[in-house]
């Protein structure tokens, strides 16, 4: 390890969980590793079903076990294995020292109490805050993720914002205790186009401000650019390519990725027909023999149906699970 690699606040070390399901064990995430440094953002890309979401719950320690269950692996935050913990001590970490945002703000806040006393209950609980001083703190947070006139509306309830409001709110209960790492599971998935930009850009303001480590999980390649460091993508429960966020747009050393990328609508292609990767995600009970992703890779060849591809070193810190990274890269 040189100097300039600052010690990881987040490592997952070959995590493996599989849920039992009616047709059998669905492997869910199958050795994923990543790290967050202080301060970083790293995206985690991959269609619905592979994967990112669990990953983060097992993080988070909100698990459904069961049906799920942990298998293998490890999650060192801040230097302790999170596996290794009571549940007690668990519950501290939760919220004190990491918290998530979550697509579905309304689902998420309770919608009898107003958003300020919402706000203000993590300052009771975690604080030990008066009312009064709870409610200032609200006012406080909601200032900081932009709602504006705050001390007007703290005493809503979550339905009389509009959901980008409600996000911001959502993002507020996140940032109260001034966690160290965020994991925002598809925070703009449910708005609309332009307000999941402002969204995004809040996020990516507020990430700079406080120096936080931030997960940013998305199924969207198109908006992850000014805001992640770097990107992890995800197929059946693996990494199939890592690299810092401007090199994979410049030239992705993975198949999927590359499909992924072309996925993306752009101004300068209108009516042009999008490309889509074909076929389906895999059934996660049966993924299929050696590179998950061949069924569907336009380079597939024997060995790919048969020999499971490690994560290749690629040059520049990068890596790609391919056996073909090469042609990927340069093709
Ligand atoms: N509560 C659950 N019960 C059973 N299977 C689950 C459950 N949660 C997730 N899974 C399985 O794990 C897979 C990956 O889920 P998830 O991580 O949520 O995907 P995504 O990448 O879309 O976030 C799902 O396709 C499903 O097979
Ligand atoms: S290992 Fe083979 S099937 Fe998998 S992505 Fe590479 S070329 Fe495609
Ligand atoms: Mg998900």
């Amino acid at each position: 390890m040189t100097a300039a690699t600052p010690a990881p606040l987040l490592e997952v070390r070959d995590l493996h969980v599989e849920f039992r399901t009616r047709d059998g064990i669905a492997k869910a995430v199958n050795g994923v590793n990543y790290r967050v440094a202080e301060g970083e953002t790293l995206a985690v890309l991959g269609e619905s079903g592979s994967g990112k979401s669990v990953t983060a719950q097992a993080v988070m320690g909100i698990l459904d076990m069961p049906p799920g269950r942990i298998t293998g692996g490890e999650i060192v935050f801040q230097g302790r294995d999170l596996l290794q913990l009571r549940e007690d001590e668990r519950q501290k970490v939760r919220g004190r020292e990491m918290a998530m945002i979550f697509q579905d703000a309304l689902s998420a806040l309770n919608p009898v109490l107003s958003v300020g006393e919402q706000l203000g209950e993590m300052f009771v609980v975690h604080r030990g805050m008066s009312r009064k001083d709870a409610k200032n703190k609200a006012v406080e947070l909601m200032d900081r993720v932009r709602i504006p006139a705050a001390r007007e509306r703290v005493g809503q309830f979550p339905h009389q914002f509009s959901g980008g409001m409600r996000q911001r709110i959502m993002i507020a209960m996140a940032l109260a205790l001034e966690p160290s790492l965020i994991i925002a599971d598809e925070p703009t998935t449910a708005l609309d186009v332009t307000v999941q930009a402002q969204v995004m850009d809040l996020l990516a303001e507020l990430r700079r401000e406080l120096d936080m480590g931030l997960i940013l999980i998305t199924h969207d390649l198109g908006v992850v650019a000014d805001v992640a460091d770097k990107i992890a993508v995800m197929y059946a429960g693996r990494i199939v390519e890592s690299a810092p966020v401007h090199d994979i747009y410049k030239a992705p050393a993975h198949p999927y990725t590359k499909g992924l990328l072309e996925s993306i609508p752009r101004l300068d292609q209108k009516g042009q027909e999008l490309y889509a990767i074909k076929g389906l995600p895999p059934n996660l009970v049966r993924i299929p023999p050696g590179c998950a992703f061949h069924p569907r890779c336009p380079l597939a060849r024997d060995v790919c149906r048969t020999d499971v591809p490690p994560l290749y070193d690629v040059p520049d810190g990068r890596g790609s699970a391919c056996h073909f990274w090469q042609e990927a890269l340069h093709g």
